[in-house]
């Protein structure tokens, strides 16, 4: 899929209280993208991340999904392409903690009544070397193993673009490491687009593309 913004600005606020977190973006997300989104925090990445996933929208100017304005379609119809093509993953894991790795994986597919879902969700856990933890709770695995779990629920469905804002926040370098590995090799591999705001340079220099956010501004 391709997204594209075009001079897209976000305030957060109004009246005197208004802050302009993103100003005059124009950029096109291309399919089988690997781009890097960096900035200081505060600059904007997140704001940017947001607007380019459609889970927020423009103060002014234009997102087009796929060609098609997202002003002309529902909340419904965007929501559907959210679900179908596109992948989340946040520096929180926002995992259930009252469900097991599966059944967390799992959910989605089952509210996007994907067909062989258990298979696909298996498939996934596995896929980010997960396999022998099927049943474990949230609570009985380490961040790093707690990230995987979220980018296989991201994965599981097959999108076509996957957002990540800073998902080795939360991790030490070697987990971390072995996060990264798991994103490069869902790009390189199945030529999934990966979308990856970061402050690690090296994980950056690694992207096909590198975006700068400052106070708001592409650069
Ligand atoms: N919901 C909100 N209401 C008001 N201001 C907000 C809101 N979300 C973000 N901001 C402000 O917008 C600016 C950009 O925020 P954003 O989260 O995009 O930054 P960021 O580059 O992702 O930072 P970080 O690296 O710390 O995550 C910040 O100054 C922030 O305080
Ligand atoms: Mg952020």
């Amino acid at each position: 899929m391709k997204i594209e913004l075009h001079a897209v600005s976000k305030a957060y606020g109004r009246g005197p209280g208004r802050f302009w977190a993103l100003r005059d973006a124009t950029l096109a997300v291309e399919r089988r993208t690997h781009l890097a989104i960096v900035g200081p925090s505060g600059s904007g990445k997140s704001t940017l991340l947001h607007l380019l996933g459609c889970l927020d929208v423009p103060t002014t100017g234009e997102v087009l999904l796929n060609g098609v304005s997202r002003a002309s379609l529902s909340d419904r119809q965007v929501s559907l392409i959210r679900r179908a093509q596109m992948g989340f993953v946040f520096q929180q894991y926002y995992l259930n903690e009252c469900m097991t790795a599966l059944q967390n994986v799992l959910l989605p597919l089952e509210l996007g009544r994907v067909a062989d879902r258990r298979k696909k969700a298996i498939a996934a856990l596995s896929w980010v070397g997960l396999e022998h933890k099927l049943g474990a709770l949230p609570g009985e695995m380490s961040g790093g193993e707690q990230q995987r779990v979220a980018i296989a629920r991201s994965v599981a469905h097959g999108p076509e673009l996957v957002f990540a804002d800073e998902p080795t926040g939360n991790l030490d370098s070697e987990s971390g490491t072995k996060v990264l590995e798991v994103l490069r090799a869902l790009h390189d591999e199945t030529g999934t687009g990966l979308v990856l705001v970061t402050h690690d340079d090296r994980v950056a220099a690694r992207a096909t593309q590198v975006l700068r956010v400052r106070d708001g501004r592409l650069g």
